[in-house]
């Protein structure tokens, strides 16, 4: 009689304690299956991975500061001379292609401003020697015409002059002065070591994948520059094996392995995991006994 007392009593505290145990089991376990990262991974439909980083922290430091994810998710490259529009990355060839706004192509004619990389920028991630810049509407004086004449050159049988002709927005060129103003095709290090205004051309404009543009029009061309980035040797790849996030310490730049919000390390999550487990068998070993408790009880009473 007792005894039966005493199972209506127990039974059914001991299975709400059961099932508060199995429910703390489900609530607790997978924030420490999913590693959380503190960096953002993506911006518009682009994925950012290593070494890039939008949030600061994440990615390679040689890469800090350099992308910037609008309010509208546009994804922007930054430089000295602005901002342009990050249009794609591809991760297996390490390219970046983007696109100034404010740029001129065939269609558009819009006041030139130059376009002007950090030395780092200019070392890690420079254009691509597909990328062609067309300098346009330039002075007899400029000295791409002159003593640095050998920097202009013709792409995939393609002449300077025919944009002029082919290009609603620099026909104008020709209008105004009725004449052919030169022009010329040049690479990146023509622009990095001259600025426009030394260049002394009213206009550029920029090409990419010009070696396969032969026998296809400027109307046809793809107007942008395609940035090709260099990958730094820091050991991510230890730290992404193990689960983590690449990132830096924000002061000193050293590399940390991001392993989730609450928890870096310096070269992979290996150790912080052990620490994860720690934490959750700190948890498992309390609700072990609760249910070896409830067990024993629940064995008593029937
Ligand atoms: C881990 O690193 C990130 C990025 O540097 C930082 O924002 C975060 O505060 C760090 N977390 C801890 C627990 O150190
Ligand atoms: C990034 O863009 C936002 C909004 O366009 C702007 O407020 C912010 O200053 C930019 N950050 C940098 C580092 O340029
Ligand atoms: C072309 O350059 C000349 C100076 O060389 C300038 O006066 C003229 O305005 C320029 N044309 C356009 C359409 O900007
Ligand atoms: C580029 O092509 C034009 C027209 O075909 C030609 O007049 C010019 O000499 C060529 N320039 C170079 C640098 O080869």
């Amino acid at each position: 009689m007792r005894e039966m007392l005493a199972l209506a009593i127990l039974k059914p505290i001991i299975f709400s304690t059961i099932n508060a145990v199995s429910l703390l089991v489900l609530i607790n376990l997978p924030p420490a299956v999913t590693l959380l990262s503190p960096c953002r991974n993506s911006c518009g439909n682009i994925a950012i991975n290593y070494p890039f980083g939008m949030d600061d922290g994440c990615g390679a430091p040689q890469f800090r500061h350099m992308l910037n994810c609008s309010s509208t998710n546009d994804l922007f490259f930054l430089t000295p001379s602005g901002s342009y529009k990050v249009q794609s990355i591809d991760y297996n060839k390490k390219t970046m292609v983007v696109y100034d706004p404010a740029m001129s192509t065939c269609s558009i004619l819009q006041p030139h401003h130059d376009f002007i990389m950090t030395d780092i920028q200019s070392a890690i991630i420079p254009p691509t020697s597909d990328t062609v810049f067309a300098l346009l509407n330039c002075s007899i004086d400029s000295p791409v015409l002159n003593h640095y004449s050998n920097l202009c050159f013709n792409f995939s049988g393609h002449s300077c002059d025919e944009l002029y002709s082919a290009c609603n927005a620099f026909r104008v060129f020709h209008f105004l002065t009725n004449t052919t103003p030169p022009c010329c095709f040049t690479s990146y290090d023509t622009i990095k070591f001259m600025s426009m205004n030394i260049l002394d051309c009213t206009h550029y404009t920029t090409v990419l994948n010009t070696d396969s543009l032969k026998g296809i029009g400027p109307l046809d061309w793809v107007y942008g520059i395609k940035l090709s980035y260099t990958l730094p040797e820091t050991g991510c790849e230890r730290c992404a094996q193990s689960g983590g996030t690449c990132g830096f310490d924000t002061e000193t730049e050293g590399m940390r392995c991001l392993c989730s919000t609450s928890s870096n390390s310096t070269r992979q999550c290996g150790s912080v995991m052990a620490q994860g487990h720690a934490r959750i068998s700190g948890i498992s070993s309390q609700k072990l006994f609760l249910m070896m408790m409830g067990a024993f009880l629940y064995l008593i009473s029937s």
